[in-house]
């Protein structure tokens, strides 16, 4: 049963999707470690905004500093199979670049074009600069990332390959070669792999018609390539049972796939957050970087888009917010499309009712 405590929606159950109001940096370290698939969060920019978030640090240092403690929690509560997107102003962007590398591996400097903005009206010949029509976003994984996998498809592959290898090994210990030896003879360094079974290569026809030479056999080229090819359809079906372990990547040629993105921004409306990013760039990202079931974090809310995406999306979502009038917009925006989620539910009974308090108990789901 959930419960509403002043002004922190949490649940009794264990960890559901929450929505917490109050700084991230004392709110982060109550979730726990390696709970989160995917961050996606637009911090304050740095004195880019007039709004008193974005000109809380008294220097570049103390936001840099600030910023830091932030990533710091978000490896911590990051899966290692976890994507992290970070909003940047064009300014800001290349140092924070530097600082997430130092902490994640980074993937992407994603630049998003806008074609509607201040870009179109200002004038130009007082700047003494361009004027930015970018956003930017910084892609990353965990640098750990992809251990996991490798060590199951190591071991996997270990097992597999194994007959092959010792067959290949079988034939050259007979003739009293030695591994160097045979890579001398293909005039390849790689031909070591034909004798390992953890990173197995097939011997090329030519390699292997070389070796059989060099071992005085006369073995069958199609035995061995018939043999390799069954088990390298056994190996591929592991691989897409493993695919969990892998940070999930789903991009197609219909969608944005290079570093380069157009999105329309959000057009101004009565109420409008002044930094809310637009659906269609959110869902995408959401897409892409995650599977239906896991869980999104939004360490800095804002009007609540990312969690409108992530639900939409069927995902789990935590959410943070430090103002109190934005938290309500987010409150109220990701309540709406929770409740939308539940009405579309096939299963009878899941459909919340209108009255707020049941609307927090769908939080719980
Ligand atoms: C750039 S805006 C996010 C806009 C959001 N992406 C949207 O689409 O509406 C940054 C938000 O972070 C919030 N914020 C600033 N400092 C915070 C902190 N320490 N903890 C949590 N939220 C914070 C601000 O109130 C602001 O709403």
């Amino acid at each position: 049963m959930p419960v509403r405590w002043g002004i922190l929606l949490i649940d009794l159950t264990g960890f559901p999707m929450r929505l917490l109001h109050g700084d991230c940096l004392e709110l982060l370290p109550t979730l726990p470690d390696n709970s989160i698939d995917l961050i996606l969060t637009d911090p304050p920019y740095y004195r880019v905004k007039s709004n008193d978030w974005d000109n809380q640090w008294d220097s570049e240092v103390d936001f840099m500093q600030w910023c830091e403690r932030v990533l710091i929690e978000f490896s911590r509560v990051l899966k290692p199979t976890g994507s992290l997107y970070w909003f940047a102003g064009p300014y800001m962007a290349a140092k924070l670049e530097l600082l997430i590398g130092q902490h994640y591996q980074v993937l992407n400097h994603i630049v998003w074009v806008k074609r509607a903005g201040r870009h179109n009206g200002c004038r130009k010949e007082g700047l003494r600069k361009y004027f930015p029509q970018t956003e930017r976003v910084i892609f990353a994984e965990p640098k750990q990332a992809g251990k996991a996998l490798n060590s199951q498809i190591n071991a996997q592959a270990k097992y597999l390959f194994k007959p092959l290898a010792d067959y290949m090994n079988n034939l050259r210990k007979s003739a009293g070669l030695t591994i160097s030896e045979c890579e001398s003879i293909c005039g390849s360094t790689t031909a070591g792999h034909y004798f390992s079974a953890s990173q197995f290569h097939l011997p090329s026809q030519q390699n292997f018609t070389k070796l059989l030479e060099a071992f005085g056999n006369s073995e069958k080229y199609s035995d061995l390539e018939g043999r390799y090819r069954d088990i390298q359809s056994e190996f591929l079906n592991l691989k897409a049972k493993y695919e969990h372990l892998r940070r999930p990547f789903a991009v197609t040629k219909d969608v944005p796939f290079t570093d380069v993105w157009h999105f329309e921004p959000v057009a101004f409306y009565e109420g409008k957050h002044q930094c809310e990013k637009p659906m269609a760039l959110l869902e995408h990202m959401v897409t892409v970087s995650s599977r239906p079931g896991d869980r999104v974090l939004d360490a800095f809310m804002g009007s609540g888009s990312t969690g409108d995406a992530a639900i939409r999306l069927k995902r789990d979502f935590v959410g943070i917010e430090a103002d109190a009038d934005n938290f309500e917009m987010a409150e109220a925006r990701i309540m709406k499309s929770r409740k939308g989620r539940e009405l579309q539910s096939e299963t009878p009974g899941q459909a919340c009712s209108a009255a707020q308090s049941e609307v927090h108990e769908c939080l719980a789901l």
